[in-house]
């Protein structure tokens, strides 16, 4: 019986979580910045093979909420956040490709 709990819960979880992924065309914006907006592009980072788990563990964005972490550009440079790869290896570099993120309307 515990064995069956623990199964449902175990399959609940998995179908929430692929109920709430990053979906296809979930895009999130990061307005507080006077260099302009921000768009994060779920798909895009899906899509360049970041699994759940490259971002959201205790290190970088713990949370599946927006407006949990407070972003600054020297978090970023120190390989915090978007820096964990924004770094020129795993993706590229954020102090040289401000407009690559930050997009004035
Ligand atoms: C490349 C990094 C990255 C990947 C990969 C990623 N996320 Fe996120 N996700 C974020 C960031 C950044 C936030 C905002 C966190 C914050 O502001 O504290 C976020 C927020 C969320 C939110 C809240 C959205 C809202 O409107 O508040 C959900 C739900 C979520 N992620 C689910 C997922 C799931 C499920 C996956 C895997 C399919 C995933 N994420 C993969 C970076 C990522
Ligand atoms: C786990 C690794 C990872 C994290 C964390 C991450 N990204 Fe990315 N991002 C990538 C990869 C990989 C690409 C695609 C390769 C590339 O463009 O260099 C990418 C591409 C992008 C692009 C596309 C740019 C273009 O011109 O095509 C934007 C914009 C972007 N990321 C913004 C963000 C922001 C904002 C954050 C933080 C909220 C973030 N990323 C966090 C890995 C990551
Ligand atoms: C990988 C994406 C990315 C790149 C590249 C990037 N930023 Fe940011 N930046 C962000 C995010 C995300 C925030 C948080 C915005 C928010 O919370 O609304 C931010 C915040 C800021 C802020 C306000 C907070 C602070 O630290 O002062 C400034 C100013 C800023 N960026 C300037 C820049 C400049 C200048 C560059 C290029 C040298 C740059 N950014 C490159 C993603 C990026």
């Amino acid at each position: 019986m515990q064995k069956l709990t623990l199964l449902f819960v175990t399959v609940l979880l998995v179908s929430t979580s692929i109920a709430l992924a990053v979906p296809a065309g979930k895009t999130l914006e990061f307005s507080k910045s006077p260099m302009g907006v921000v768009t994060f592009d779920g798909t895009l980072h899906r899509e360049a093979g970041q699994k759940c788990k490259s971002c959201h563990n205790k290190e970088t964005f713990p949370k599946m909420k927006q407006g949990t972490v407070e972003i600054t550009m020297n978090d970023i440079y120190a390989g915090k956040f978007c820096g964990v790869c924004h770094n020129g290896e795993r993706a590229f570099d954020a102090q040289s490709n401000c407009t690559r993120c930050h997009m004035k309307q």
